[in-house]
């Protein structure tokens, strides 16, 4: 075997999240500006075997992303099989791309190993799986259109968060099916603007998440987070995708630190920062 089987799969968040519409297809069309975190799934696989098996050390749904990246890696290309195993440190229903995490980390070993699709073909695979899969497979910093698969990839931010989590999570689906327009000003075209110009201050007054206020309807505590992170010293504070983990940022880890001791109450606290250069 050409390379460890063994790989980090790693989050995101969502910098910016602007709702633009609902597409014919039941999609929303969105504009986001997504960061991959230090925070990440350990993934190993085993190819001494037919056929396709995922384990992992929290419950998978049946049909999980990752199951089905390996599947249809396999059918589409003939490959043999996989034996994936997940050790979990993204927590689930919390908007950081956890399962979508799982399904690029499977497809990067499957391709690491087998070769067997191009690169056209295993970003087409991984849009089918989920709108996240993309960029978790391939970007770092990136501006996101159309469902997260169209992708211009932005020069790097050196950002410390402080990312927090109350116990209840949110169902993608549900948030997304109850959500009315009229959606949130976009916001992700002024954030990108001072991306390009390595102006902090005028990103941080740009992160937004359009999915916030229906997310908040449902679970007030998003709100009282996103406070609480301000108080902490928080240059930005947002929910990331749709939620329940609330992140905010910060420009070291001093500061990061002293804000992460304001909520040893909650349930799942991280610190962490931007993922980039050769990982
Ligand atoms: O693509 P993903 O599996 O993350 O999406 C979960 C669900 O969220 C979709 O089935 C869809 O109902 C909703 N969704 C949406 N528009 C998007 C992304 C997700 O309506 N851009």
């Amino acid at each position: 075997m050409k390379y460890p089987a063994t790989i980090k799969a790693y989050a995101k968040l969502n910098l910016t999240l602007d709702v633009l519409g609902r597409r014919a297809d039941g999609f929303h069309e969105l504009c986001t500006i997504m960061q991959k975190i230090e925070l990440f799934d350990e993934l190993s696989a085993d190819f001494g075997c037919n056929g396709v098996s995922v384990r992992a050390d929290t419950e998978l749904p049946p049909n999980s992303v990752a199951y089905r990246a390996a599947y249809e890696y396999c059918r589409r290309t003939g490959a043999g099989g996989a034996s994936i195993t997940i050790r979990t440190h993204i927590p689930q229903m919390a908007g950081l791309g956890g399962s979508s995490a799982d399904g690029a980390g499977v497809l990067q070993l499957m391709q690491q190993h087998y070769g067997a699709m191009d690169e056209a073909e295993l970003f087409a695979l991984a849009a089918e799986l989920g709108s996240d899969v993309p960029f978790l497979l391939g970007g770092q910093l990136a501006l996101c259109r159309g469902r997260g698969e169209i992708m211009q990839p932005l020069p790097p931010r050196e950002f410390y968060y402080v990312i927090v989590k109350p116990a209840q999570g949110i169902s993608t689906r549900e948030l997304f099916a109850a959500l009315k327009p009229p959606y949130a000003p976009p916001r992700s075209n002024a954030a990108l603007d001072a991306i390009l110009r390595g102006d902090n201050a005028a990103l941080c007054a740009n992160v937004s998440n359009a999915l916030a206020p229906a997310a908040e309807e449902r679970l007030g505590e998003i709100a009282a987070i996103k406070r609480r992170l301000l108080a902490a010293g928080a240059l930005a504070a947002e929910m990331s995708g749709s939620g329940s983990a609330c992140f905010g940022i910060f420009p070291n880890m001093a500061k990061a630190q002293a804000a992460k001791a304001a909520f040893a109450d909650m349930p799942w606290c991280h610190i962490c920062k931007s993922v980039h250069g050769m990982v």
